[in-house]
């Protein structure tokens, strides 16, 4: 028998993973593939995090941990909203999670009353609206552009706002655009959300991957904000699955009992690992390599503008430039193929990312050394003759 719960036809597979698989066969085939289509940077975990990490497995710090985290790590986690930020988020508001993802899973799992409305941008994270489907809240697109910056805004939230709208997530840097919201952005967002009496969300896991100005967090614009962060991007610790979630303080402890029942703890040695992260040695280490994905991004923005594509989404963060192709294709999928195929430049098409002109879209990371980009870019050039 096959009778998989009905909310499984609502979730999606990622469509990149199809390319994936296709772009892995025609490596093994003796195809070179440039990968622009992965989402986590190309850099191994510092060594302080490593080194950290290993000390803490040989010294049998193995077991579990308190539900929330371990205590030091939280104060670590605390400390560094001061030193970073300027601003004081106490350690008894933050929770470790298992990455971002674990992070979203708390927060509607508490939050997310069946058939509630969470309003998401659209392009956005595609995994937003599959983990809001499994706590059976529904997402509610909210179509952003260049005129928004990619962003949503006061005005497009009262205007989406339903009567069955719970709340708002949104992410800065967004993935895929890489755009920012500003503090008072922010704060205009968080004053909707609570004239409507709904919960605010904000994903900051891109934080510290800027490249003009810091991200601001939203942690300064109120203290009833869920704020999301993890130790993938910045900390280079996508496979440790680690990250945390700024509480508000009246539902520490409901996050706490359902993080006691979902996950027990999140990893111990990579909460190890994670007390290094903050270090000044691991700072440095980070920092230069935040300078390199500056370079890279300021390198491919205008050599895919001079092949044809528009980048319409100011990439002021993360590792992504969503660009518009559509004065180069019918459609971005069918590009996204033929470009592997054809030139072996893995790309993810704008269907990824939901149902706002996906076919006009295609995201590149810039993941990848700058020769590898340089050599896209020319295989590009070829593809299109320009
Ligand atoms: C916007 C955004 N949020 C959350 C995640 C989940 O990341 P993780 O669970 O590795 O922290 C990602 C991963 O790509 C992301 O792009």
């Amino acid at each position: 028998m096959y009778r998989p719960a009905r909310r499984l036809a609502d979730i999606a597979p990622f469509h990149v993973v199809e390319l994936l698989t296709r772009a892995r066969q025609l490596e093994a085939e003796g195809r070179d593939i440039i990968h622009m289509e992965v989402g986590e940077p190309d850099f191994p975990t510092p060594e302080p995090i490593a080194n950290a990490a290993v000390d803490a497995i040989k010294q049998g710090k193995t077991l579990y941990t308190q539900a929330l985290g371990l205590p030091e790590l939280r104060e670590a986690i605390s400390g560094f909203y001061q030193s970073r930020y300027g601003i004081a988020v106490p350690a008894a508001r933050i929770a470790v999670t298992g990455g971002a993802s674990g992070a979203l899973n708390l927060a509607f799992a508490c939050l997310a009353e069946p058939g509630s409305q969470w309003l998401l941008a659209d392009p956005g994270y595609p995994c937003n609206r599959h983990i809001l489907r499994v706590y059976e809240g529904r997402p509610q697109n909210i179509p952003v552009g260049p005129d928004t910056n990619f962003q949503p805004t006061p005005e497009l939230l009262r205007q989406h706002w339903s009567a069955g709208a719970a709340g708002l997530l949104v992410a800065s840097p967004a993935n895929p655009t890489g755009t920012l919201l500003t503090a008072a952005e922010i704060a205009a967002l968080a004053d909707v959300c609570r004239a409507k009496n709904g919960h605010f969300l904000v994903d900051e896991i891109y934080h510290g991957l800027t490249y003009e100005a810091d991200a601001p967090t939203a942690c300064a614009a109120g203290d009833d904000i869920w704020v999301i962060n993890s130790f993938s991007k910045y900390f280079q610790m996508t496979g440790w699955r680690l990250g945390w979630m700024v509480i508000p303080e009246a539902y520490v402890r409901d996050v706490e009992k359902l993080a006691q029942n979902l996950v027990l703890c999140p990893s111990t040695p990579a909460q190890h690992a994670a007390l290094a992260a903050f270090a000044p040695e691991t700072i440095a280490i980070l920092e230069t390599r935040r300078g390199e994905f500056r370079k890279r991004r300021d390198f491919l923005a205008p050599a895919l503008a001079s092949v044809g594509f528009r980048i319409t989404a100011r990439p002021q963060g993360a590792f992504y430039l969503y660009c518009d192709c559509s004065g180069l294709c019918d459609d971005s999928f069918v590009l996204a193929r033929d470009l592997l195929e054809k030139v072996g430049v893995a790309a993810t098409p704008g269907l990824d990312f939901g149902s706002n002109a996906p076919e006009k879209h295609i995201r590149f990371a810039y993941t990848t050394g700058i020769d590898r980009l340089a050599e896209a870019v020319d295989r590009l050039r070829r593809y299109f003759r320009r």
